[in-house]
């Protein structure tokens, strides 16, 4: 099936998901070419879920004994889409077949996807690799995706009401979407497989940042020594990687993703509940009663 509209732009189903024409030119090129590693790791989410928080918190953890003490940092000069690029997005798109050997140079290999469970390649399935997936309640979510879509990235794209953008999210209708569906793949995936898949959440992230991170880092199997304990190296991790840092450095202030999106456009408010401010009381529920009934039974909750 095919439905207008997000942006400026057809979105079509396939293996029960959205996808813009060009991505699903990726996603296909992707499943048929991508050879997954075992020790690969892969960090998924919905777009707008905290993707560029996770990747950056990753990376410094996975590469914190070759940057001990933070100085000349990669994450200072470059952005994180860059450092751990997106495996259907970036490296895949206008179906050109991806060259890792000079994309993602460090070890081990890591890759951020939005990507559904189901969609994953097959060399991604049957491998040992892991995975981590990072949620955000759904109405921020929507509310961070509706800002992205109209008006922070590349202008001229049409602009779609937020009612109207509202109504599509929640049929199912988004990027990627539909949104509950990605969600639940990953959850259920989690708690069959729980040394393969890591579940986390924004909110959780926000209110107890290093017990998420401690857990990361066990579930990685690189778990903070006591003597990195002593030295905060997780306080060192957490600082380098909050909004504020990573949005104020010049990189992100004036760069650019080769596709056109602005650096900036990935930092807006970062915040836990923003979504109040932009729905109607009317919308919060509507969108609260769809995730109770979809989630219902499921052992997961916003
Ligand atoms: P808001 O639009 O609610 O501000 P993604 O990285 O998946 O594209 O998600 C972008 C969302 O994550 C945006 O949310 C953005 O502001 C927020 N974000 C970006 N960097 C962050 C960070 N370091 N810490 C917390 N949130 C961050």
């Amino acid at each position: 099936p095919t439905e207008k509209g997000w942006v400026a732009n057809f979105l079509h189903k396939y293996q029960g998901f959205w996808h813009t024409t060009r991505q699903l030119q990726a996603v296909l090129t992707c499943q048929n070419h991508f050879q997954a590693q075992d020790s690969d790791i892969f960090l998924v989410t919905t777009p707008k879920s905290g993707t560029t928080w996770l990747k950056a918190i990753v990376f410094a953890l996975m590469n914190r004994v070759r940057y001990p003490n933070f100085k000349n940092h990669p994450l200072l000069a470059e952005n994180p889409h860059v450092l751990v690029p997106f495996l259907e997005l970036g490296l895949y798109i206008d179906s050109q077949i991806a060259d890792f050997t000079t994309i993602n140079t460090t070890s081990p290999r890591l890759f951020g996807t939005h990507l559904p469970l189901v969609s994953l390649p097959d060399s991604v399935k049957n491998s040992g690799c892991k995975l981590v997936y990072l949620c955000r309640d759904p109405k921020d979510t929507f509310v961070s995706l509706w800002h992205f879509t109209n008006k922070l990235r590349i202008k001229d794209m049409g602009e779609n009401s937020i009612e109207e953008t509202f109504d599509k999210f929640c049929r199912g209708v988004s990027l990627y979407g539909p949104f509950w569906d990605h969600v639940l793949g990953y959850w259920k995936e989690s708690l069959e497989k729980p040394q393969r898949v890591l579940f986390l959440k924004y909110e959780e992230m926000k209110e107890q940042p290093k017990v998420e991170l401690m857990k990361l880092a066990k579930f990685l199997g690189c778990p903070f020594s006591s003597e990195e304990e002593q030295r905060n190296v997780m306080d060192d991790i957490l600082k380098l990687c909050s909004f504020d840092s990573l949005s104020n450095l010049e990189v992100n202030k004036t760069g650019k993703l080769s596709s056109g999106e602005e650096y900036k456009a990935f930092f807006r408010r970062g915040e836990v509940g923003d979504a109040k401010n932009h729905l109607t009381p009317q919308m919060m529920e509507k969108m609260d009663k769809i995730t109770r009934e979809k989630l219902h039974g499921t052992g997961l909750m916003f």
